[in-house]
């Protein structure tokens, strides 16, 4: 399957579903099925409380993405439309080669259980902890026998001291799940077993979104000729851009808006699938302050004739569970992501941080480039050609001689520039 599809944008809305999903093999007419309930006022009356109306979000297809050696399609909701545009031109500049390429380690969540008063178990309270741990998971595996059935469990416990006693910490692989509700159910569950053990008073029972042993990661490449084909512009091009990261690792200032950048990608990918963005975001900035300073989370240095990026950060995805399967229009994210099946985690969360990757340095080209004005205000006078009626053809053209003239699309300067454009047809 390739994943690069040369004026993608330029189609309506149906062809470029239809385009997927013949790429996919995914039956005709599937996707927009899928896509159609989610305006249904009746459907997010059940999903959530006090419902008056359904919130709909543009839902993107981002081309040109090949993440650990395959091609794939990367499904965004986002109310920016730049974000996707920038998206899908880093994936184009990254695809070369194996493309970008990532790791995600096993889905171990830990929980945290505070043990109000407890001391610090010494040597036979630690082996009594030792000791609890198969009946504690087999108590969590009768809890939940398709995780189980499916190898996921709790794995350990640990503990750690805390100024109001100690920390009792539960490690649970959730298999194929975001993993808060399993979590919290371990810690709720285990929770007098724990004081059992370790003494004190179970005062909070819950999971932490800090999944340091869930940090994914993602690396790409980047050959030069692929910034600029001007060989003296693509290598301004990478200093610049190595430049912007540096500057986003000593400055805060900056560090919050480049990886506000990198989360636009990050964040739309996870809206589209239907995940939990706060956890993400919450581990993510926390993450990009743990050695005591807030830095960004995307890095590029530039090697000889390439530009090498990387980027990590805690990644708590699922694909199963209520969030997903009752979401008709994140089950279509996942046919796009060709996981709707086989329920690949690992897999979306590799797509996840690919797409913050390839949207980081889309942004950091801008920057060391023309600036994001210009791109910006081709993508709105698009939009608002398109709302006043404009072809495909004109609307490229309008957006052209709108960037050109560098000033603000609006919607008298876009119509002035659709009549012009017409009459020159006409001529
Ligand atoms: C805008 O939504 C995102 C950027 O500000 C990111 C950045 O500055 O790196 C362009």
């Amino acid at each position: 399957m390739d994943s690069r599809c040369p004026g993608f944008h330029r189609l309506a809305g149906a062809d470029r579903l239809a385009l997927v999903e013949a790429r996919l093999g995914l039956p005709a007419g599937g996707l927009a099925e899928r896509l159609r309930p989610e305006a249904d006022a009746a459907g997010p009356e059940r999903r959530s409380e006090d419902v008056v109306g359904p919130l709909v979000l543009p839902f993107s297809i981002a081309p040109n993405f090949r993440v650990d050696g395959r091609d794939t399609f990367v499904p965004m909701a986002t109310e920016e439309p730049s974000v996707v545009a920038a998206a899908a031109h880093g994936a184009r500049m990254l695809r070369d080669g194996p493309g970008i390429v990532t790791t995600v380690p096993p889905p171990v969540m830990t929980g945290q259980v505070l043990l109000a008063g407890a001391t610090a178990p010494d040597g036979p309270a630690e082996g009594r902890l030792a000791a609890a741990l198969p009946g504690m998971a087999a108590a969590f595996a009768r809890a939940h026998p398709a995780l189980a059935a499916g190898g996921g469990g709790l794995r350990a416990v640990r503990w750690q001291p805390s100024e109001e006693g100690v920390v009792a910490l539960l490690d649970v692989d959730v298999g194929r799940a975001m993993g808060a509700n399993l979590v919290n159910d371990a810690c709720e569950r285990l929770a007098p077993a724990l004081e059992a053990v370790l003494g004190g008073r179970a005062a909070l029972r819950i999971l932490t979104n800090w999944c340091d042993r869930r940090v994914a990661r993602a690396v790409g490449s980047v050959p030069l000729a692929a910034l600029d084909p001007d060989a003296a512009r693509a290598a301004g091009l990478a200093d610049g851009i190595a430049m912007a990261s540096r500057f986003a690792a000593g400055d805060v200032a900056r560090a919050v808006t480049h990886n506000k950048g990198t989360f636009n990608g990050i964040d739309a990918v996870l809206v589209a699938a239907g995940q939990d963005w706060r956890a993400v975001e919450a581990a993510g900035h926390a993450w990009a302050a743990r050695d005591g300073r807030y830095r960004g989370l995307a890095r590029w240095r530039r090697d000889g004739d390439r530009l090498e990026g990387e980027l990590d950060l805690p990644l708590a995805v699922g694909t199963v569970g209520g969030a997903v399967d009752g979401r008709p229009s994140s089950l279509a994210a996942l046919a796009v992501l060709g996981i709707l099946d086989d329920r690949d985690a690992a897999r979306l969360a590799s797509v996840v941080i690919a797409a913050g990757l390839a949207q980081n340095l889309a942004a950091l080209r801008a920057l060391a480039g023309e600036g994001i004005r210009r791109g910006h205000h081709r993508l709105h006078a698009r939009a608002v050609a398109a709302a006043l009626g404009a072809t495909a053809d004109e609307v490229d053209a309008v957006a052209a001689l709108v960037a050109a003239r560098d000033e603000p699309p609006d919607r008298g300067a876009v119509a002035e520039a659709l009549a012009q454009v017409r009459a020159g047809r006409r001529r």
